[in-house]
């Protein structure tokens, strides 16, 4: 069984020089993990389990408890999928590392969700520029067990297929939606505003800064206003956006794109950090420590 990530070649994007891994689903090569990855994972596990009550959704909380992640070595998706596929019919599948489009958006579209099957080395515990098993399995799968979330991600997934025939500026609007929604959106509860985006619940930094930091902007989930916004990839988000329910994710993406695209395809897209009249600001960034360019 291959023990390292079967890369392809590297290859420069709008998101950078990323490295290309082989499509196909592979089994997760389980029985080569060493004692090293294992106690890396129970150690980003430990760190995020102390951080997240109070943090973190509590939906994506309870869920994480219900899914029995194993806290202290790798899990087996094998063990995982009964569970997923009993509670929403989602199924996980081991990938070599970030997918193409077009890949990625079809796993999605049939209910099953990529996770890069290794691990970060000891040294990259608090950054990483690519996801890996820890950020795709603990920051990912909790949610895929809230039925809404899931049906949610679906949606994106077949959104994805027609966005990919419609060509890049329509990719590029709808990998923010992905980018502000699953990896790095905040959601309002009753107990206040909580984490629910991959992104940060898989990061220690981020997990605090998103909420405490006065630097960033956290503004009201709005669909045309997201998909025109540039994001960060190297740098904590400028701006969050806010949802009031996983429902609302639901709403504003079970209709068909199209004429959104068609509507926005003149407009100019908004620096990540800039707020717009129209936003519904629950806090207006200070803009502490941001660089002037990189957004992507
Ligand atoms: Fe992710």
């Amino acid at each position: 069984m291959a023990n390292t990530p079967q890369r392809v070649e590297h290859q420069m994007t709008d998101k950078g020089y990323v490295p290309v891994y082989t499509t196909a689903v592979v089994e997760q090569p389980w029985a080569s993990y060493t004692p090293t990855d294992h106690a890396t994972w129970a150690t980003l596990f430990a760190r995020q389990q102390a951080l997240l009550p109070n943090r973190a959704s509590q939906t994506f909380l309870d869920n994480l408890s219900h899914m029995d992640m194993r806290a202290d070595g790798i899990p087996k998706f094998d063990d995982l999928n009964p569970v997923l596929r009993r509670t929403t019919g989602w199924e996980l599948v081991g990938v070599e590392g970030l997918l193409p489009e077009l890949t990625f958006f079809d796993h999605l579209a049939n209910r099953r969700f990529p996770v890069t099957w290794w691990i970060r080395k000891p040294e990259q515990l608090d950054y990483l520029s690519e996801p890996d098993l820890f950020h795709d399995l603990f920051g990912h799968v909790p949610l895929l067990m809230e039925p809404v979330f899931a049906d949610y991600m679906q949606a994106y997934g077949q959104g994805g297929v027609r966005a990919h025939a419609r060509g890049a500026d329509a990719l590029a609007q709808l990998t923010r939606l992905y980018w502000y929604t699953v990896e790095f959106g905040l959601i309002r509860e009753p107990a206040g505003l909580r984490i629910y985006g991959s992104g940060i619940v898989s990061s220690k930094g981020e997990s605090i800064h998103c909420l405490e930091s006065s630097a960033p902007n956290r503004i009201g989930f709005d669909l045309r206003r997201i998909m025109q916004t540039r994001y960060r990839i190297d740098t904590y988000q400028k701006t969050y956006f806010v949802i009031d329910g996983y429902q609302q994710l639901m709403d504003a993406t079970s209709v068909d794109f199209a004429p959104i695209y068609d509507e926005l395809a003149a407009n100019q897209s908004f620096p990540a950090g800039e707020v717009q009249a129209s936003d519904n600001v629950f806090n207006r960034g200070t803009g502490e420590g941001w660089l002037d360019d990189g957004d992507v």
